[in-house]
């Protein structure tokens, strides 16, 4: 429901015209200074409510609510109350699904320290159709293929249309983009155009570009306002928006090795910009941990390689690169940014045309 009314939304947006924004970029992550390397987002007090259950009334539990609220586990008013209530039952086994966690339905700590994981601001769920885990269909039967369709669209399955796969995008000529900067963007697009029929050429005109970039603090006119320092990172809207934008609060780091940054707010931006195309072009969220359209971004981690998952879920919607390159992708460069919950999709993948040919064989068979 939420990044998808562009139209609407786009009205809104040429009346806003935001202060100029001043994003912290690092081409050295020894220089991201001691300020910045702060405790974490406000969503760390979720920490307190560890271990809390149905039936049970907790302060910050309407806080939770909201979180959930806002990337779709629950419907209706922002007017929530503090009582572990049927909604957040269902809302939280829900978010257990997608995230691959085991579903209790309570706040067990696995599920609240993915809770507080910074990750991207759009929707796990939009409209009411779960794209990731929940929505698809986990009997045994199947489960062979639902492994392999875990990448999801937005309702309708919005895209480029045929004819307009030649792409331009263009910066927020308010901000100063350096050459580093730039090619981070470059690359990322190019990660996507290599596995499809799409271009994306720099243009220096945001009022006439297919996709306009921008960093923003705070409320910026979409109704989607940032929230500081790590949360919510950044968020874009399904074809053909085009608006992709990034919260200017985070450490962004540009060029330089991620990983080797002792900040605790360290975010590396090509692997944001790769997952934020995703949208761009009309991939929604995916289960699986190691691919690029999977919600979550931990922090100092550099993860940018497209995984099967995602290049499944593109040439889906645009075929695939007719110069050659189909995606022959190598599941193990995910494997960076796993915490270990997901390592065992992600082994598997390799061998799901087995599975899928046993699978076929059995039914034949039968
Ligand atoms: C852009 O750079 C110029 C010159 O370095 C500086 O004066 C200006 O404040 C910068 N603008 C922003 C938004 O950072
Ligand atoms: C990175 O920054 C640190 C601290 O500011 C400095 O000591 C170091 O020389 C810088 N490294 C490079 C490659 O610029
Ligand atoms: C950031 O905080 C962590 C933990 O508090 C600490 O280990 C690290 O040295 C800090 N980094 C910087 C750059 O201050
Ligand atoms: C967590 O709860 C304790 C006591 O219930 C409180 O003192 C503390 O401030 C809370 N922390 C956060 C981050 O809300
Ligand atoms: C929010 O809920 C409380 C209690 O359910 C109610 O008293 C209050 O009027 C509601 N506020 C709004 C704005 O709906
Ligand atoms: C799920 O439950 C099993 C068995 O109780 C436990 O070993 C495992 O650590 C749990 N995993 C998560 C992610 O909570
Ligand atoms: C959950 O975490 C708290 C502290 O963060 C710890 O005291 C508690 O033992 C943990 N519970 C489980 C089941 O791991
Ligand atoms: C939210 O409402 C939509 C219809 O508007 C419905 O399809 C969906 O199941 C509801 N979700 C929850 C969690 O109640
Ligand atoms: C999965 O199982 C449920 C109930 O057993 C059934 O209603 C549903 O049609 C099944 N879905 C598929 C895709 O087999
Ligand atoms: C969302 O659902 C409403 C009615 O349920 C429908 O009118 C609207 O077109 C849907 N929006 C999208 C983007 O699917
Ligand atoms: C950090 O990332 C670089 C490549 O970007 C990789 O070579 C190195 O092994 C990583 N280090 C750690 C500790 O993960
Ligand atoms: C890639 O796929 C396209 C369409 O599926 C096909 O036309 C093309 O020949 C393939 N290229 C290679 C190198 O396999
Ligand atoms: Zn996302
Ligand atoms: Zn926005």
């Amino acid at each position: 429901m939420r990044l998808i009314h562009s139209a609407l939304l786009l009205s809104l947006s040429l009346l806003y015209i935001p202060n100029p924004i001043s994003a912290h970029f690092f081409t050295n992550v020894s220089s991201i200074p001691p300020w910045l390397n702060a405790t974490g987002s406000n969503w760390e007090s979720f920490h307190n409510l560890s271990g809390h259950h149905f039936g049970q009334s907790v302060d910050g539990l309407n806080r939770l609510k909201s979180y959930f609220h806002y990337f779709g586990y629950i419907n209706g008013t922002s007017n929530f109350t503090d009582d572990f209530d049927d909604a957040l039952k269902s809302a939280v086994e829900t978010y257990q699904k997608n995230f691959n966690l085991n579903v209790t339905g309570t706040l067990d700590n696995h599920t609240v320290q993915q809770i507080i994981k910074p990750r991207c601001g759009v929707a796990d769920i939009v409209n009411g159709t779960s794209a990731m885990n929940s929505g698809k269909s986990n009997n045994a039967t199947s489960s062979f293929l639902s492994i392999v369709a875990r990448y999801a669209f937005f309702p309708g399955e919005p895209r480029w249309p045929e004819g307009h796969y030649d792409l331009t995008y263009a910066f927020n000529p308010e901000e100063n983009i350096t050459n580093e900067i730039r090619g981070v963007f470059a690359r990322a697009f190019d990660r996507w155009s290599s596995v499809t029929p799409l271009t994306f050429e720099l243009s220096t005109s945001p009022n006439s570009a297919d996709i306009t970039i921008g960093f923003f603090n705070g409320e910026h006119g979409d109704g989607e306002p940032f929230d500081g320092i790590l949360g919510t990172l950044a968020h874009a809207f399904s074809p053909p928006s085009g608006r992709f934008h990034l919260d200017a609060a985070e450490s962004w780091v540009v060029d330089d090795d991620v990983n080797k940054s002792t900040s605790l707010a360290a975010i590396d931006l090509e692997s944001v910009a790769v997952h934020e195309i995703g949208h761009l072009l009309g991939l929604g969220h995916s289960s699986v941990e190691e691919s690029i359209m999977y919600p979550a971004i931990t922090t100092r981690t550099r993860k940018v390689e497209l995984q099967s998952d995602d290049i499944m879920g593109i040439q889906y919607l645009y075929g695939a690169n007719p110069a050659g390159n189909n995606g022959s992708s190598t599941p193990s460069s995910g494997r960076e940014t796993s915490d270990g919950g997901g390592a065992l999709i992600s082994s598997s993948l390799l061998s799901i045309r087995a599975f899928l040919a046993v699978g076929f064989g059995f039914l034949l068979f039968f």
